[in-house]
């Protein structure tokens, strides 16, 4: 992966219009409280919407503790829709919307594909916590415990969509 044109926390600073980060990917400031990363589906591009996310967590005042949970929670989706929504196919775009407001940040993951067939049950995700099945899958589960809300399966007329919200309260649902 090139190394980023600009760091995030510049780019919220700066307000720019459209940034390039590194090659094939870009930042656009929706609106003050919002920006759209647009990444390529290729190993390492998750990084831009966890630094992304984590700075505008860091605006909000989060404690480092979740701001940990919430990049390790963009990056499980942000892989998940590289490689289980657009295939790894570099050309086929993940799109990470980041906004906040005073007392939560929002983060939707959106991919080409179509969504889960099933999500992962609790059991399944046990057995893999004892190894009885391969530690693959932990993705879904790590989300669900990391952010205080979520929401997989939003079809959307730019394709699947994961949401996560933290909040300052802290209230998981
Ligand atoms: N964005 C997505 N689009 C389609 N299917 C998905 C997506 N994210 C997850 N899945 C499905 O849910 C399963 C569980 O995801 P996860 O818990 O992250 O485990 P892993 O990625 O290791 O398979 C995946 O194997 C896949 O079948
Ligand atoms: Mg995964």
């Amino acid at each position: 992966m090139d190394e980023p044109d600009a760091s995030p926390c510049t780019c919220i600073e700066e307000k720019e219009l459209t940034v390039k980060i590194s090659s094939g990917s870009t930042a656009r400031m929706l609106d003050d409280r919002t920006i759209e990363v647009n990444l390529p589906s290729k190993m390492g591009y998750e990084r831009i919407a966890m630094d992304f996310s984590a700075c505008f967590a860091r605006i909000l005042g989060f404690d480092p503790e979740r701001i940990e949970d919430l990049r390790t929670a963009v990056s499980e989706a942000s892989l998940n829709a590289m490689e289980h929504g657009n295939r790894w196919d570099s050309n086929r775009r993940v799109v990470v919307t980041i906004n906040y407001d005073e007392e939560s940040l929002t983060v939707f993951v959106v991919d080409e594909g179509r969504g889960m067939a099933q999500l992962p049950d609790e059991r399944q995700v046990r057995e893999k916590i004892a190894q009885l099945q391969p530690t693959r899958g932990l993705g879904i589960f790590l989300i669900r415990r990391l952010v205080d809300h979520v929401e997989f399966n939003r079809l959307t007329d730019q394709g699947h969509a994961v949401k996560m919200v933290i909040t300052m309260a802290g209230a998981r649902s």
